[in-house]
């Protein structure tokens, strides 16, 4: 799976170029704020149509411009595919694939699939539970159209649920009214909850086999901890029966709130490494360490699911690990895979030079470059 081009027009900093990307290394060297993120984050939509920085499309368009443009050329398995995105400031984008338009996001997922590895990802780690929901729906999404149908479905009963509680509060509603919208939920959670079980233990064995690559007397372990089960998984069959009987029990408590309170949209990711829980005990370096291997994780993922590896985004990751770790990440990732990695220093690179593509990037102003100082650095 490669990113064979990628023209843009009016995005963000970035002046209107095409570039043609190497198969296998692609760097894009820069000091800050030129625009090395911007141009990751394009493959990012071309991969996801999802911003890496969860920005209002319209923040996409070029200051002053109207309207931006990303095309793209990736190829899946040898199938080549033309992609256009267009971003207007007054009206929703326009995505086409080989001239086709798509008009749903379901029907465009699984052109390219893409791991980005950013300093952000500790999060997942760090932060609140949405974070690591998240990092896990983007992953089954990308690798099962029917698990992101499933989800959209929950979220939008999910919307229309809490509005009935809210309607019920103010006594605009009958309490009798949310029994068909409990059946409903409970459904879709079900199969959610289901699904996320079953991809979390696998993925749970391939981080864990990254993670002790990465750093070989660390056991990291990911465990799936649901509101209804509190993490025993032994029953599945249950879950339906356990979640109306728990529905009921907090009835009066999430019409006071208006809120729905259990379900998976509440539900989280247990992180441990040696059995101790990260997020609370884990140090600095270990919780970086973690979100490398989450990520490595995901890529060996998608590779199962689609007997093909990702492209590799990896945004900024040299400036937070030392040369030890740099080099075991280098090791860790399939000799095969494309990837575009950003850096402030040519020097960085070293090792990876011989296989790459280095484009300078200068104020939005991006150049191909083959100059002497990629040989001296090569040969230094
Ligand atoms: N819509 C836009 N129009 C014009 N410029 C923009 C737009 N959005 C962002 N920028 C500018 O792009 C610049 C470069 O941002 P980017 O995050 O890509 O830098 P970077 O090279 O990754 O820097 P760093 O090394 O600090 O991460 C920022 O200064 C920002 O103001
Ligand atoms: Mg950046």
């Amino acid at each position: 799976m490669n990113i064979t081009s990628l023209f843009t027009t009016n995005y963000r900093n970035i002046q209107r170029k095409e570039m043609q990307f190497s198969e296998r290394i692609n760097v894009f060297l820069g000091k800050n704020a030129q625009g090395k993120t911007n141009l990751i984050e394009a493959l990012f939509l071309i991969g996801t149509l999802k911003s890496i920085r969860r920005a209002d499309e319209s923040q996409l368009i070029q200051f002053g411009e109207q309207e931006a443009k990303l095309a793209s050329l990736v190829n899946k398995k040898g199938i080549k595919k033309e992609i256009e995105i267009y971003y207007y400031r007054d009206k929703a984008k326009r995505v086409l694939v080989n001239r086709n338009q798509i008009y749903k996001y379901a029907d465009y997922l699984g052109n390219l699939n893409i791991t980005l590895f950013s300093p952000d990802d500790l999060i997942i780690v760090k932060g609140d539970a949405s974070y690591r929901r998240r990092y896990l729906d983007m992953l089954f999404s990308q690798t099962d159209k029917a698990y992101l149908l499933d989800l959209m479905a929950y979220h939008r009963i999910l919307k229309q649920r809490n509005s009935v509680l809210k309607d019920i509060r103010s006594k605009q509603r009958q309490e009798h009214l949310l029994d068909t919208w409990d059946e409903q939920i409970c459904k879709y959670a079900n199969r959610i909850v289901q699904k996320r079980y079953k991809n979390v233990k696998f993925l749970n064995e391939i981080a864990n086999k990254m993670h002790k690559k990465l750093i070989f007397n660390e056991n990291l372990s990911i465990k799936y901890i649901d509101t209804i089960y509190c993490g025993v998984d032994e029953n599945p069959a249950e879950y339906e029966k356990d979640f109306i009987l728990k529905q009921k029990r907090v009835r009066s408590q999430e019409i006071a709130r208006g809120i729905t309170l259990l379900g998976p949209h509440r539900d989280d990711l247990e992180i441990k490494i040696n059995g101790v829980n990260t997020r609370i005990f884990g140090s600095q370096g270990q919780k970086r360490s973690v979100a490398i291997s989450l990520r490595l994780g995901e890529a060996e993922y998608i590779q199962e699911m689609y007997d093909e590896y990702p492209v590799l985004l990896l945004d900024d990751i040299f400036s937070e690990l030392d040369d030890e770790r740099k080099n075991e990440l280098l090791q860790l990732l399939r000799p095969e895979a494309q990837i575009f990695i950003t850096g402030t220093s040519l020097m960085d690179f070293q090792s990876m030079l011989r296989h790459a593509k280095v484009f300078k990037i200068q104020q939005g102003r991006i150049e191909e470059h083959h100059g002497h100082e990629k040989k001296r650095a090569q040969t230094a």
